[in-house]
């Protein structure tokens, strides 16, 4: 199997670009050859893509009020079909806030990438892995998050659900990432042992 990769990532506040580059710098360490596509930069036409030259293909999006970008779930509409001819090894993750708890991790997964699947016929089989991993909730100083979303993230930061809600008691000032870097590295190690 050649050992050429693509990944596609759409990131809004930078969590799913950063697990991103890290894949790439994992994979090239072990010999592969990437394509690291950020779908939301204005050079990037997806659908232009060809797809079929990669035996490898990884797509990764960030969850936002329950919803993939916009960017990543096109992606995924306009690939389904070389997604599901089972000829490339496929990887699908999600950052994701409600997956930071390992708890609460199979909902997210059930919620933002089974149910996704479902709505795109997307097959499940030995040809795709996926996992939701934790998400950064930052109100600091240097966060990237406009008005909008650094008020609702400091509403969730004060909804008194602390157990439903991840968000909660996240201090004005504070940043937390919640990410669990053994699970991102274990799903690319996985990713990579399928190759072999
Ligand atoms: C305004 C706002 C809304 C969010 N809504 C959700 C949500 O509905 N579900 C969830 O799991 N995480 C939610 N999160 C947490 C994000 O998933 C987390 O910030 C993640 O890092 C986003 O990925 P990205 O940085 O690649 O965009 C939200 C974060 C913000 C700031």
């Amino acid at each position: 199997m050649s050992k050429k990769v693509l990944i596609a990532y759409a990131s809004r506040f930078g969590s799913t670009e950063e697990i991103s580059i890290k894949y790439k710098q994992v994979l090239e360490e072990k010999g592969f050859i990437v394509d690291l596509i950020n779908l939301k930069s204005r050079s990037t036409n997806p659908k232009k893509l060809n797809v079929n030259d990669y035996s490898g293909l990884l797509i990764g999006s960030g969850i936002r009020v329950s919803r993939w970008t916009k960017e990543a779930k096109s992606f995924l509409k306009a690939y389904t079909k070389q997604i599901n001819s089972g000829k490339i090894l496929v990887g699908v993750y999600l950052s994701s806030g409600e997956a930071s708890d390992p708890e609460k991790r199979p909902e997210a997964v059930e919620k933002y990438l089974l149910n996704v699947f479902n709505e795109f016929n997307i097959d499940l089989g030995d040809h795709l892995l996926y996992d939701a991993f934790g998400g950064i909730y930052d109100l600091s100083k240097d966060t990237n998050l406009n008005w909008l979303n650094k008020r609702m993230l400091t509403m969730a930061a004060n909804y008194p659900e602390p157990d439903s809600n991840p968000a909660f008691g996240i201090g004005l000032n504070q940043r937390k990432d919640l990410r669990d870097w053994d699970q991102i590295n274990n799903f690319i190690e996985i990713f990579i042992s399928k190759f072999q």
